[in-house]
This record gives structure tokens, C-alpha cells and sequence, in this order.
């Protein structure tokens, strides 16, 4: 099975080099969390790919939302149940703005909560990104996804405002509002450079009605980004 297209837009091809870098860090006998989003899902595809030529052997994957189980189960890889009684030993996830502390903000594609779920159970959690997500400082690029709960959802809108953010109610292509996996809505805070991730953070979590925010904080152990000068793969201790 051979699931790479050939591709003609550098930045598909970039997303495709980088989640290939990443899928090889995965061993047989692993539990492995897979990540959402345009990037992440090439991690998936490489490694049902590497699981069907026999390559890699009793692996377990775990998925971050419904389109990345609804892919990973078509191609066959065997998946954990729901409840997620296991430590996984690697997660391959995407990011929307990554700064240089490897720190990271997610939630563009939705997804958010099952990321963070899976990426604190995770022994090590590898970004996969094109060269334009790196960022000198996190809300520079990219606003801040926070999901919330629908009932008093206005309260929350009012509290994000409060803490300096202009708010958009996240909608689908349809104009329909979004919903998440789990039936929440998303307000993208555009806060600006975020100058203190941890105080923010904490004001955040703090938040009844709040359910997960995108920042994800010291969470990174590597991060694989290419680019027009190939691939730079980074690595920290978490
Ligand atoms: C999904 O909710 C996100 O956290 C994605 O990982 C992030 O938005 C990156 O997505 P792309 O790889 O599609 O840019």
C-alpha cells in the first residue's frame, strides 16, 4: 500500500515531509496517539502504510478526533477503545503556531480537547508542521481557539473580552455554527503576541464553562518542520 500522492503545491508536499519524518519514529509494539489536521493526517497514512507492508508490527493507534479514526480505521490500523486506558508512547500532532520555547497553539482544526487529552498521556509528543507555522511569539500569527460550552456561552464571550480578546464565533463554511467532537463551540481569541502564556493559560482553566483552551504549554518534546530548505527536526526534554 502506497498512500503519497504526488503533489505540485510545496506546501501540501511540506506537510507530507514533515509527518513522513515523524511516522518513523514509530516502533513496533507501540500505542500511538494520532493527531488532527491537513498535517498530521500524512503521520496516519505513512504509518497504516508501514503497518500494512509489515514494517511495523502490533502497533495501537489512538485518535485525536472522529475524522482521524473515521481515516485510521479505513486504512486498517487497529485503534484503542474510547476510554483510553493506556499511556501512549508517542503522538504525532499538527499546530497552528509553533513559538521557540516549543510551545504550541492548536485547535485550528477543531480538535483541540481530544489533542490535549492525548497529548498529556503521551510519553512523547512530536509536532509536525510546514516551515510557516514558526513563530517568534504565540497569537503573533494565529488567534487562540478556546472552546466552550453552549449554555451561558455569552458569559464566556464576555469574560474572553474582558481579558483583552476580540472574539469570532466559529462558523462552518455553511454559516452554520461549528461544533466540536464533543458538541461545544469554538471562539477564536484574537489576543495578539500572548506575552504571558502561563498567566493566561491559568485564567483560562480557571473558567467554569470553559472547557479547553489551544495553548499548549511544555507538552512538546520535538518539533519536525520543513521547509523550501528541507527538514529541520528540533528536540527538547519535556
Ligand atoms: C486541530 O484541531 C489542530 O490542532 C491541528 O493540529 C492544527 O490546526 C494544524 O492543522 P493543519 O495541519 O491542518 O494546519
Amino acid at each position: 500500500m502506497n498512500t503519497t500522492p504526488i503533489t505540485n503545491d510545496p506546501a501540501t508536499q511540506y506537510k507530507i515531509e514533515a509527518a513522513q519524518a515523524a511516522a518513523a519514529f514509530v516502533q513496533s509494539g507501540m500505542k500511538v496517539g494520532l493527531g488532527t489536521g491537513s498535517t498530521a493526517i500524512w503521520a496516519t497514512r505513512r504509518i497504516a502504510e508501514l503497518f500494512a507492508n509489515g514494517v511495523l508490527r502490533d502497533i495501537a493507534g489512538f485518535a485525536t478526533s472522529r475524522a482521524t479514526w473515521d481515516e485510521a480505521n479505513r486504512l486498517g490500523i487497529p485503534l484503542l477503545p474510547d476510554e483510553l486506558d493506556a499511556v501512549l508512547d508517542l503522538t504525532i500532532d499538527g499546530a497552528d503556531e509553533i513559538d521557540p520555547a516549543f510551545d504550541v497553539i492548536k485547535g485550528g482544526g477543531g480538535a483541540l480537547l481530544r489533542e490535549k487529552i492525548v497529548a498529556q498521556v503521551s510519553r512523547r509528543l512530536i509536532i509536525v508542521a510546514d516551515e510557516s507555522k514558526l513563530s517568534p511569539c504565540l497569537g503573533t500569527r494565529f488567534d487562540l481557539p478556546v472552546e466552550v460550552i453552549a449554555f451561558g456561552w455569552h458569559s464566556q464571550r464576555q469574560y474572553l473580552e474582558s481579558l483583552g480578546a476580540q472574539t469570532r464565533v466559529r462558523l462552518r463554511k455553511d454559516g452554520s455554527v461549528f461544533a466540536t467532537d464533543s458538541g461545544n463551540l469554538i471562539l477564536d481569541c484574537h489576543f495578539g503576541p500572548i506575552s504571558d502564556k502561563p498567566a493566561l493559560a491559568s485564567q483560562l482553566s480557571s473558567r467554569a464553562g470553559i472547557v479547553e483552551h489551544g495553548l499548549f504549554l511544555g507538552m512538546v518534546s520535538d518539533v519536525i518542520v520543513a521547509g523550501p530548505a528541507g527538514l529541520k527536526h528540533l528536540h527538547r526534554q519535556v
